[in-house]
């Protein structure tokens, strides 16, 4: 599952579309963490898209990764100032690769 902790125990390496992105980074296999209110971890996203499906304000897009081995691409989260909090994407992605801290 994604580190909840990772704002502390990664560093902000890059930015993508407006959205941070924690390292490490080694394209194309490793990927890191995109986002920080709505995180994904990249590494662990296998596509499934319920997130896409489920977020009530379409926080997440499509982005292609293509070379990744768990998925050619993943759910980012492109627009996560929309985010409501509720928590629908955290408890339907089966692989835990989303953090949302509502703190
Ligand atoms: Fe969308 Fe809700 Fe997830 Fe926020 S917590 S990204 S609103 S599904
Ligand atoms: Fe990826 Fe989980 Fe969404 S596997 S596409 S972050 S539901
Ligand atoms: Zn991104």
């Amino acid at each position: 599952a994604i580190d909840p902790q990772f704002h502390e125990n990664r560093d902000k390496v890059d930015e993508h579309a407006g959205h941070a992105v924690w390292g490490p980074v080694d394209e194309p296999e490793e990927l890191g963490i995109h986002g920080t209110h709505v995180a994904v971890d990249f590494d662990l996203c296998i596509a499934d898209g319920a997130c896409l499906e489920d977020c009530p304000v379409d926080v997440f897009e499509w982005v292609e990764t293509p070379g990744h081995p768990e998925s050619e691409e993943k759910a980012d989260p492109a627009n996560e100032a929309q985010c409501i909090d509720c928590m629908l994407c955290v408890d339907v992605c089966p692989v835990d690769a989303i953090d949302v801290d509502a703190g």
